[in-house]
């Protein structure tokens, strides 16, 4: 058979040949895990001269095509000397892990499927897979069998989807006129505590920042449940309508998390939406040993995880689980016949903010599969093992703990005689040796100590409790 006129042929710096392909993947990870060996034993911080990097940057002016050779080992160097490294032991930052391995491998083989997550048509064995382990997470935090969810980008994301899923139940009006279904204004309700993405999500949903109403702590960090119910009273007398009670499960300051049960009480009370945000908490379900602080995450109309916090995954793999699977179709329905498949209660496209996904779910999928619930019980319990033993260590040296946290969060003040905190702080990270944060819990400021890498060592506690006392010492 006549084949007829060729087309050009492909662009081989996009599409090399496979053995080339082979070549570069072999430099590549021969490349990172050079990479990663220097990262973990130097400096946590960037030590980029940014002014020469940015003029390096001008010269890419993407006119004359480089090797990819050159540009993978030009890449690899700038990353390695510019950002501050969550893949070194001695971060004990933000939520942000070292992350694990079979993460990294997932993302090497979703990038080379590349499937198209928006539907069970086109990738129906990822859509299964991520729905798999979406409902096993579900089942360990208690929820009915029936409950669904799915990845997301993040927590924020998660949680902007929780309040979508609130404000579509409470008003059967919401989904075609917005929040001008409601008979007063909606509001939903957290603690000051809570993750301040909340205003953002507020802003987007349109309810208006002022709708969320912050909650005061108990003074140890946690959401005081008899100021909640007050201000929920006040607020319906004033007309406004409760959508939303968000109870966090791990405070992004002090690990604290709010007490489950009877915020999820009140919320019924009100008729509001009953979210946990577990982001960073939630892997805590894995340890039979530190199940029980999250009793009551089983009462949540809907939870989020992060899988990128304690999990340990690469960035960017949240999970949102609800018991109500038909709200969160009637949120996100729509119709598209162009989409290869229209199954309600499966299609990722029909059931969250996203259309076009990437195979985030993978990620966890291998972690999980690799090191089983046991294997994540003694990851999170190291953490909090870590967290006693750094708390130990500053307390024998005159520091005093602020918050109580059953998980792996530490917030601290230092001696008498320290410099501010702010300077402490700055002295550290100039210093390189380790990564701490500055916070503010329950209205004092704080460094902020986090057990979020899964290989600190007796000797990298040592390296923070020596580097935080040489920051405090006079200079
Ligand atoms: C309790 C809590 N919720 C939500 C978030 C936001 O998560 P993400 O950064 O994944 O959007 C965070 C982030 O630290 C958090 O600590």
């Amino acid at each position: 058979m006549s084949v007829g006129r060729e087309p050009p042929p492909a662009v081989a710096a996009l599409f090399p040949a496979a053995a080339e392909r082979e070549r570069i993947d072999d430099l590549v990870t021969r490349a990172l895990s050079a990479s990663a060996g220097r990262a973990a034993r130097g400096p946590v911080m960037p030590a980029l001269d940014m002014a020469r990097f940015r003029a390096e940057l001008e010269t890419f002016d993407f006119t004359s095509p480089q090797s990819l050779e050159s540009l993978i080992g030009w890449v690899t160097t700038q990353l390695e000397h510019g950002v501050v490294h969550m893949n070194n032991p001695r971060y004990f930052g933000l939520f942000n892990p070292g992350a694990n391995f079979p993460a990294q491998v997932a993302d090497r083989i979703s990038g080379a499927f590349n499937p198209q997550l928006a539907s069970s048509g086109s990738s129906p064995a990822p859509v299964a897979i991520e729905a798999h382990v979406v409902r096993a997470i579900a089942q360990r935090a208690g929820l009915p069998p029936d409950s669904s969810g799915h990845f997301t980008t993040a927590g924020s994301e998660a949680n902007y989807t929780a309040l979508l899923c609130a404000l579509t139940r409470a008003a059967p009006g919401f989904a075609a006129d917005g929040v001008r279904a409601f008979a007063g204004a909606p509001v939903m309700y957290t603690s000051r505590e809570c993750q301040p993405a909340w205003f953002k999500i507020a802003h987007q949903a349109g309810i208006g920042r002022r709708a969320l109403k912050l909650v005061p702590t108990d003074g140890r960090g946690e959401l005081d449940c008899a100021a909640l119910e007050d201000m929920v009273a006040r607020d319906r007398a004033a007309g406004e309508v409760p959508v939303l009670v968000s109870a966090t499960a791990g405070t992004t300051g002090g690990g604290m998390i709010d007490p489950l049960a009877r915020c999820a009480a009140i919320a019924r009370e009100a008729g509001a939406w009953y979210h946990v945000d577990a982001a960073w908490g939630g892997a805590a379900l894995c340890s039979p040993r530190l199940r029980s602080v999250l009793a009551g995450i089983e009462l949540a109309d809907s939870l989020t995880i992060d899988a990128h916090k304690w999990f340990a995954t690469t960035m960017g793999c949240g999970m949102f689980i609800t018991r109500y699977p038909a709200v969160l179709s009637e949120t996100f329905r729509v119709a598209a016949d162009f989409m290869p498949s229209t199954v309600t209660a499966l299609d990722p496209y029909l059931n969250t903010v996203q259309w076009s996904r990437r195979f985030m779910g993978l990620r966890l999928f291998l972690s999980l599969a690799a090191a089983g619930w046991a294997g994540y019980a003694a990851h999170v319990e190291r953490a909090v093992d870590v967290i006693a033993i750094v708390k130990e260590r500053l307390l024998a040296r005159g520091w005093q703990a602020l918050n109580d946290s059953q998980l792996a969060v530490l917030c601290v003040a230092p001696p008498p005689g320290f410099p501010p905190i702010r300077e402490i702080a700055r002295r550290m990270l100039a210093s390189g040796r380790a990564w701490v944060a500055v916070t503010t819990f329950a209205g004092r400021e704080a460094l902020r100590i986090c057990a979020t890498h899964g290989e600190i060592s007796g000797q990298d506690i040592e390296v923070l409790v020596e580097s935080l006392s040489a920051a405090g010492a006079a200079q």
